[in-house]
């Protein structure tokens, strides 16, 4: 067990912030860039520590190195001296404290956006939806007559586990857009009273960073339908939200804020929500061909060629097995191979890593017996009839 020096180190992170902090004060910005690559390094540190947190080190790690970048390059100087909206800003007094507008913009930088690397090929059957989203994103980049505009707001419906997110993130990564990932139900149950001003910030962030897509999951948590629940709070969110949809109809404007909002439960949405994305795609399960892409996609790297994948798609079809469902199906049958080759493999936890990394895992073929005994520990949620509702309700407000 290596010596928990976290303590220490949060002190020593805590210090170099503040003389972060008092540098930007005095404007010495040799040293505030400095101070903030030390808050990157120790935090990079601390990261070893945590292991339910060390994402979260990392990423914020990330931002302090951003941060010095943007010192060096001069451009953290000029978001700071930008002038603020009438009404946020404060009497230049020595001590200036965050407006509330900042507060949340700094939230949405530092908690909504995320980075993307998917891509197109990433993804498996979904054709039609693929190609109407590149269109999207493509037709945002191009000069074009004012009055060719691209959707403003896609609408993915669908089973759980489709590949409704991943669509979203392959727009954004292809595109190397900014992607703010925000389910809504997290913005509500965290940031409850002031969710809706989360929003505003959002997409003012959001048209700063553009081209950007704005993934909203969950969307169906903001809907009027369902009234009784329905508290104050996410009406004034989904308030806000439908006033930032309807304000991006402004036709000079040639930055790209692409609003993809996600749900399992089209039929909760209500009409004021609906009206504000006109596209509204379905994201089916995956069909025969489909589930050969995708199981192609999550075996990368092995040799499958002792497979019969035409078997093994036709049984996961049957099954109603969706992207996720086959995900974890490669993973099983990848786990059963790892494990009949490496039999002792449990017992190297004991040496130490940089021993480990020495050695390599065998690894031989995947075989029929390795997915036929992965199939039994993977059953779908779904049931025909589930299904149906999709279709139903695609056929009637999908388009
Ligand atoms: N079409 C697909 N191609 C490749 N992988 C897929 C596909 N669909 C799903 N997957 C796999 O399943 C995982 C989950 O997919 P994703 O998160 O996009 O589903 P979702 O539709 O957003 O589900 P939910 O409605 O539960 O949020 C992905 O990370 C990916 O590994
Ligand atoms: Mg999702």
């Amino acid at each position: 067990m290596p010596v928990d020096l976290s303590g220490p180190l949060m002190s020593a992170f805590k210090k170099a912030k503040k003389e972060y902090e008092e540098a930007v004060k005095r404007g010495d910005m040799e040293v505030a860039k400095k101070k903030a690559l030390e808050c990157a390094r120790i935090l990079k540190q601390l990261s070893n520590y945590d292991e339910f947190n060390r994402e979260s080190y990392l990423d914020k790690a990330k931002k302090w190195e951003a941060l010095a970048k943007d010192i060096e390059s001069g451009r953290f100087q000029k978001t700071r001296n930008k002038p603020m909206k009438e009404g946020s800003s404060r009497p230049e007094n020595g001590k200036e404290e965050e407006s509330e507008e900042e507060k949340f913009r700094a939230y949405v930088r530092n908690n909504l956006i995320a980075k993307s690397k998917v891509k197109w090929d990433d993804i498996g059957g979904l054709d039609e939806v693929k190609k109407l989203l590149m269109e999207t994103v493509v037709i945002a980049a191009l000069r074009r007559p004012e009055s060719i505009q691209p959707w403003k707001g896609v609408l993915l419906f669908g089973p759980p586990g489709t590949g409704k997110t991943l669509l979203a993130s392959a727009a954004a990564g292809s595109l190397n857009a900014t992607f703010f990932n925000v389910k809504a139900s997290n913005v509500l149950s965290k940031y409850f009273g002031e969710s809706s001003k989360i929003i505003s910030a959002l997409y003012e962030v959001a048209r700063e960073e553009s081209p950007s897509i704005v993934f909203i999951d969950e969307a169906d948590a903001l809907t009027t339908k369902r009234s009784e629940e329905q508290s104050e709070a996410s009406r004034r969110m989904l308030a806000t939200l439908l006033t930032e949809l309807d304000g991006f109809q402004d036709k000079k404007s040639d930055k790209l804020v692409l609003t993809l909002a996600a749900t399992n439960t089209p039929w909760d949405l209500d009409e004021a929500v609906l009206s504000r994305f006109p596209r509204r795609i379905y994201v089916p399960l995956p069909d025969k061909k489909a589930t050969k892409e995708i199981i192609r996609i999550n075996t990368q790297g092995l040799d499958i060629s002792k497979l019969d994948l035409d078997a093994i798609a036709e049984e996961s079809v049957r099954r109603l097995y969706s992207g996720r469902d086959l995900k974890n199906l490669c993973q099983g049958a990848i786990w059963n191979m790892v494990r009949e080759e490496n039999p002792e493999l449990h017992k190297l936890a004991e040496l130490p890593f940089e021993e480990l990394g020495k050695r390599s895992l065998r690894t031989r073929p995947l075989e029929m017996r390795d997915f036929e005994e992965a199939f039994k520990k993977i059953k779908s949620q779904l049931t025909r009839k589930d299904i149906e509702r999709y279709e139903k309700w695609a056929e009637e407000f999908g388009g």
